[in-house]
């Protein structure tokens, strides 16, 4: 996520959670639930709050304020194990801390402008909680996995390639050794011309001077 985040051009109130809106983290492990907000028409007391949702019901895990541009935000209410992330420019992101199974589920970031005539704009992350390396998607691992297969394919294939440049380097090498043999053997051959062992190629009416 980090440093992958799309500029949002909006006109109005908007709040993003990045690129990708699925989270994943390991169990006990701390996760960042990323949020920022946008708006061309400026901001004065901002609000903006963290809730999760959880089959209609809705529970609050953080609240701040941030009175103008550049401001420190006013946190003003927070849950156990939430830590506030952001603070820097538009960046209203929280940590959930020593994620566990329940804690897979919905969180929505929002934001109302007073300035908008309290428009309101929220964001929505899922968040999965796995449990090991295993249980991560695919998608995830596949890529460490790509890594190990294509360094192993990779020494296959080069191991391949070294065997059969090897193959091909005693190839040629045999057939020069050949060819020299073969040199050797017809001029020989050729010296034996005249006992007809293997002058065959020799053309007998030719070569004797009629
Ligand atoms: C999940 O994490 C908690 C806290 O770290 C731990 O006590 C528990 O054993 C873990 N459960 C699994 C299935 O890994
Ligand atoms: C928001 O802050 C968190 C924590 O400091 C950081 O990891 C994240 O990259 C920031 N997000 C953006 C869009 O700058």
């Amino acid at each position: 996520l980090v440093g992958l985040h799309f500029i949002p051009v909006s006109f109005s109130l908007e709040a993003t959670i990045g690129k990708k809106n699925t989270i994943e983290a390991l169990n006990g492990t701390d996760v960042l639930l990323p949020c920022t907000f946008a708006t061309c028409m400026g901001f004065m007391n901002l609000k903006f709050w963290w809730t999760r949702e959880n089959n209609g019901t809705s529970t609050k895990l953080f609240e701040g304020m941030i009175r103008k541009k550049d401001d420190d935000v006013i946190q003003q209410d927070k849950a156990d194990r939430i830590e506030f992330a952001g603070g820097k420019g538009n960046n209203i992101s929280i940590i959930l801390k020593a994620v566990d199974f329940e804690d897979t589920g919905k969180y929505a970031c929002h934001v109302l402008n007073p300035l908008e005539k309290n428009l309101e704009h929220e964001a929505v992350a899922v968040l999965t909680v796995l449990s090991e390396f295993f249980d991560k998607p695919l998608s995830t691992v596949s890529q460490d996995y790509w890594y190990i297969i294509s360094f192993n394919g990779g020494l296959i294939g080069l191991t391949i390639l070294i065997m059969v440049t090897k193959k091909v380097i005693i190839f040629i090498m045999k057939k020069a050794r050949e060819k020299k043999k073969e040199c050797l053997v017809s001029s020989s051959g050729n010296d034996n011309t005249e006992n007809g062992l293997s002058g065959s190629k020799v053309d007998p009416k030719g070569s004797p001077k009629a």
